[in-house]
């Protein structure tokens, strides 16, 4: 089968968080099994992008709101991903560093909803002048959702309404909200079927694309079943849609992050040298960041925003050593500047106990894998999660909040077969109390151990989750 992935972003080309990953690697699990999944994402100029050498493939113009916009689509030359890798070039538009966030101001691009509805117009005027239509169009979050509209809708692209598509909800916060009259930079469609862009009197791209996908996945099947309650506004909307949904785990590419050839890593280790590997790991981080290695390391690595619970986090600290709790605490991401103020305090009043990288940094955050004791990850919202799941593979145990995939990947120390830390209430008790079991079980050196090589071998890689995709789109293309 041949398959078109839409997406704002893919690893390693241009990543802000887990969708990249995503993007960057079910394609080439894929095409394993033999199909030929392409995918597309905005050609910024990212460093990656901008090293890359191209093939022009495609060159057009488009309409939006009675403007021309000049665009053209770039194969990325040997880029060894496994799969096909095409960029839309929209001068004015996307020839900018950032992917959604302007890195000189730390704000959201003022133009965003024209960047990514040229992107996706981009898109279809392409499709629909090339001889070789895909067989299943599959777009990624709120940023491509408004292709199976254009698809069903727009008088244009008639030639194409068979063709089915899927939207994949990686994360229900965001929809793309604007102003209704914004429809007009779309291509013309039946105006009698406004509201199937209209969700509460705004234009909803993710809305407009759980109407007219037809079909509709999340990346855990627990997200999926809290969708329906809890969606930023779309709850009805996913509860109307359910027959036409399912959750489907995702999984980590496993070339990528394997602890035994990861060039990231300062030592490699597999499971037979694990105690070794992550002792060195751990020797590595605390020499750079001057901790103790005697004391568990405990880390958070992500975007320090809200549904990852980053606001959580300085209260916890603190209430962690008022309570002469020892450990030490290593953070890395950006995001929400008050806390960058917050942490970069924090760091300077705790020294030897807590360090702040604030910033995105891939090798940084392979070394953090690799020698730290226990991620943290205490969610209001996980869709997925990918970072619990990077982490055990690097031999790290998690402590999360038991929602959305973390409640699908991680089973508790208490149960039967447990190999992690859970916790229910977004409360700092309930954070607190998951810490201070992590460090019991860091001070039974037995238990930790058996814990250290239960994780390390258990599978999740993306082999059952790519054949169940496999199996929605040929349930698709037969219909
Ligand atoms: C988003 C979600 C995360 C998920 C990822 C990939 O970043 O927040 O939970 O793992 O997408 O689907």
């Amino acid at each position: 089968m041949k398959i078109l992935h839409l997406s704002a972003e893919c690893y390693p080309a241009a990543k802000v968080g887990g969708l990249a990953d995503v993007v960057g690697s079910l394609p080439k699990y894929l095409n394993q099994l033999d199909h030929q999944c392409e995918v597309v994402i905005p050609k910024y100029e990212t460093q990656w992008l901008e090293d890359q050498d191209y093939t022009k493939i495609h060159e057009g113009s488009l309409m939006m709101a009675g403007e021309e916009v000049g665009f053209s689509i770039l194969k990325v030359k040997d880029a060894k991903l496994g799969f096909p890798l095409y960029v839309v070039s929209i001068p004015g538009r996307f020839d900018r560093p950032g992917i959604y966030i302007d890195p000189w101001s730390g704000h959201g691009y003022w133009d965003e909803l024209e960047r990514f509805v040229s992107f996706q117009i981009a898109v279809m005027e392409w499709m629909k002048n090339s001889h070789e239509q895909p067989d299943v169009i599959h777009c990624h979050d709120h940023h491509t959702s408004l292709v199976p509209f254009m698809l069903s809708e727009c008088n244009r692209y008639r030639n194409m309404s068979g063709i089915p598509s899927v939207i994949t909800v990686h994360n229900a916060e965001y929809h793309g909200e604007v102003d209704i009259d914004n429809f007009k930079l779309l291509p013309a469609f039946n105006i009698d079927n406004i509201g199937l862009l209209d969700w509460d009197g705004q234009l909803n791209s993710l809305a407009a694309g759980l109407k007219c996908a037809w079909r509709i996945t999340t990346v855990s099947k627990s997200y999926m079943r809290e969708l329906a309650e809890e969606s930023n506004g779309l709850e009805i909307l996913f509860q109307q849609e359910r027959s036409k949904s399912q959750g489907i785990l995702n999984g980590i590419d496993t070339e990528v992050w394997d602890p035994a050839a990861d060039e990231l890593i300062e030592y490699n280790f597999s499971f037979r040298n694990r105690k070794k590997g992550k002792k060195e790991n751990k020797h590595s981080l605390c020499e750079r960041f001057d901790l103790n290695l005697e004391l568990p390391m405990i880390s958070f690595i992500g975007r320090l925003v809200r549904e990852k619970g980053a606001d959580l986090l300085p209260d916890l600290f603190n209430r962690i050593l008022k309570a002469d709790i020892e450990v030490n605490f290593i953070l890395l991401g950006t995001g929400d500047p008050q806390l960058h103020e917050i942490f970069a305090q924090m760091e300077g009043k705790h020294m030897g106990y807590f360090d702040a990288t604030l910033e995105y940094n891939e090798q940084l955050a392979h070394q953090i894998y690799a020698g730290s004791d226990f991620i943290l990850m205490p969610s209001r919202v996980e869709p997925c999660g990918l970072n619990q799941m990077f982490a055990m593979r690097y031999g790290t145990v998690p402590i999360v909040r038991a929602v959305g995939g973390l409640k699908d990947t991680v089973v508790d120390i208490s149960e039967e077969d447990g190999y992690g830390i859970t916790f229910n209430d977004f409360t700092l008790e309930a954070a607190e109390e998951a810490i201070v079991r992590a460090v019991d079980l860091f001070s039974n050196e037995k238990q930790y151990s058996e814990v250290l090589a239960k994780i390390m071998k258990l599978d999740f890689s993306w082999k059952s989750s790519a054949q169940e995709y496999e199996k929605m789109y040929k349930a698709l293309i037969s219909k």
